[in-house]
């Protein structure tokens, strides 16, 4: 691959002068695009690159001009993304990939988009990391992570997909090496690192999403797939291990995990970790995503399921990926699917969530601490007693927004809060506790109340057509809705008897680029 550097915005004005005959990108907009420049007589690569960029700018304005564009989660600079990807901690950025489709705002051929952070709150796009090498037989660049060797090389492992192949059929791992700082990558000459022939005669369809993951010493990775694709299913989840430091050489060990359920008919995105002292499973099955939480036992290379659950009730979230970061904690991305198409951009990744296991051993999840450092001003209400009258609550004049609620619920048979704004076509957003249920508009998730003091605790994230609830840090909802105006009002009432908000807090929330 060719020399490629990457700057900036700012350090493009200091440097501009030093490009001379180099191919600039630098697109002026909401969002500040870093700039790839490509030395002349660059390989292909880089002209897949410059193409594909090219066609993000281009579309930028109109994506970025559109006012349902979330503005504290992250999206590419325009187009269509998909499944988070390769979430590492590197060198002190939490680094990011996404799949990408730089031509249009609907599905297409994938490439790999990529920002970082340095605080979680903060992000920074930077030049798209993968491309298909056309002239390697390669169509797509989809979903994978990103490691470090044995030999501290940067690795992305992906699945790579042939042209006029179909993926069902047809697949092969790929992997790409990075520079130091991930930003530049270039495919490995040992490609492809894991294909077929592996399996021996057994045939796995849908085979893809590699994911490493490391223990006692020794490096694994599991795919996605099904079995039996003719009949309907069999989702399995595959395990490898490396037979060396430099991760090119792999054994197939078998099926770690078949999915339960006749109704799954592939396991997409597979991601397998310990959290404390469980083994956790990420399956994405065409349908909501469910998690596994067991055993594995790394003689046989099998994991035993305890227990599972669905790790978002909405319907717009699905291909988590996680980063397990240097203090240990693991944090998790979805995709944020079920956007219009027509403006430029669609899709973002959800909000960082923070994983844990409750003393009773179940999954929790939390909005990432870090994202309190984009809250803006406060505003702070205590005590509300809900009756069935309502109590209206002027909200910071903003549509993105997050809210606290601590509500006790006493006797109350049900609370209601309700969202609502001028703006003609914005359907109100509702969330309802009642009897051991949550509701957030159309979607009801279960979610009992343990002991005798009832209380819901609610952080709402309201991201212009992005919403995001968390329930006492264990039910999760993502939901696309009507973009509200950005002169919002919060109502609470109570039914059936007295409930207190004992506190109810609300910040606009600010840009994260
Ligand atoms: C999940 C998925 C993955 C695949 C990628 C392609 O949304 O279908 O299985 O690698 O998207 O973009």
């Amino acid at each position: 691959m060719g020399v490629a550097h990457y700057f900036a915005p700012w350090q493009h004005l200091r440097h501009s002068d030093q490009m001379n005959g180099l191919f600039r990108y630098f697109a002026p907009g909401l969002v500040a695009l870093p700039l790839v420049t490509v030395l002349a007589g660059a390989e292909p690569a880089n002209e897949a690159i410059g193409r594909a960029t090219a066609a993000i700018q281009a579309a930028a304005p109109r994506a970025q001009s559109d006012p349902a564009r979330p503005i504290f989660h992250v999206t590419a600079p325009a187009q269509w993304i998909n499944d988070p990807n390769g979430p590492i901690y590197y060198k002190g950025f939490y680094h990011l990939f996404y799949q990408l489709h730089p031509f249009s705002d609907q599905s297409g051929p994938k490439y790999w988009g990529h920002v970082r952070s340095r605080d979680l709150a903060k992000w920074e796009p930077l030049p798209i990391a993968l491309w298909p090498s056309s002239e390697a037989g390669e169509a797509e660049v989809w979903s994978g992570c990103c490691t470090i060797n044995g030999q501290g090389e940067p690795m992305i492992f992906y699945t790579s997909i042939a042209p006029g192949k179909s993926a069902q059929t047809h697949a092969e791992q790929w992997a790409a090496i990075g520079d130091d700082d991930l930003i530049t990558w270039r495919k490995s000459a040992a490609n492809p690192m894991l294909s077929e022939s592996l399996h021996g005669g057994k045939k796995i369809y849908d085979w893809r999403d590699p994911f490493i993951f490391r223990h006692q010493k020794r490096t694994f990775m599991v795919t996605g797939g099904n079995l039996n694709a003719a009949k309907g299913g069999q989702a399995v989840v595959n395990i490898y291990e490396a037979e060396n430091a430099g991760l090119t050489q792999w054994k197939y060990r078998g099926v770690l995990f078949t999915l339960p359920d006749a109704a799954a008919r592939t396991a997409e995105c597979p991601n397998f970790f310990k959290l404390g002292d469980q083994w956790v499973l990420f399956v994405s099955p065409y349908g909501k995503v469910q998690y596994f939480l067991g055993d594995f036992d790394a003689k046989t290379c099998r994991f035993e399921a305890r227990t599972r659950g669905l790790l978002d009730c909405g319907p717009n979230f699905y291909a988590p990926n996680t980063m397990q970061v240097p203090d240990g904690r693991r944090l998790v991305w979805g995709w944020v699917t079920g956007f219009p198409g027509g403006h430029g951009w669609n899709g973002c990744l959800s909000l960082p969530r923070e994983l844990s296991l409750s003393r009773e051993g179940q999954l929790r999840q939390a909005p990432a601490p870090q994202l309190s450092k984009l809250r803006g001003r406060r505003l702070e209400w205590k005590n509300i007693r809900l009756e069935s009258g309502s109590e209206t609550l002027v909200l910071p004049g903003t549509n993105a927004l997050e809210i606290h609620a601590d509500i006790d619920l006493k006797m109350a048979e049900s609370v209601v809060l309700e969202f609502k704004s001028g703006a003609s076509n914005a359907r109100p957003v509702e969330v309802k506790y009642s009897g051991t249920e949550l509701r957030v508009l159309d979607v009801a998730a279960s979610l009992p109340l343990s002991g005798s003091v009832r209380k819901l605790t609610l952080r709402i994230f309201l991201d212009r057509s992005v919403l995001e609830v968390f329930a006492n840090d264990t039910v999760c909802i993502t939901k696309h809705i009507s973009t509200l105006d950005a002169s919002a009002i919060l109502t609470i009432h109570a039914q059936g008897s007295t409930a207190i908000a004992k506190l109810v807090q609300a910040w606009p929330m600010k840009a994260i680029w």
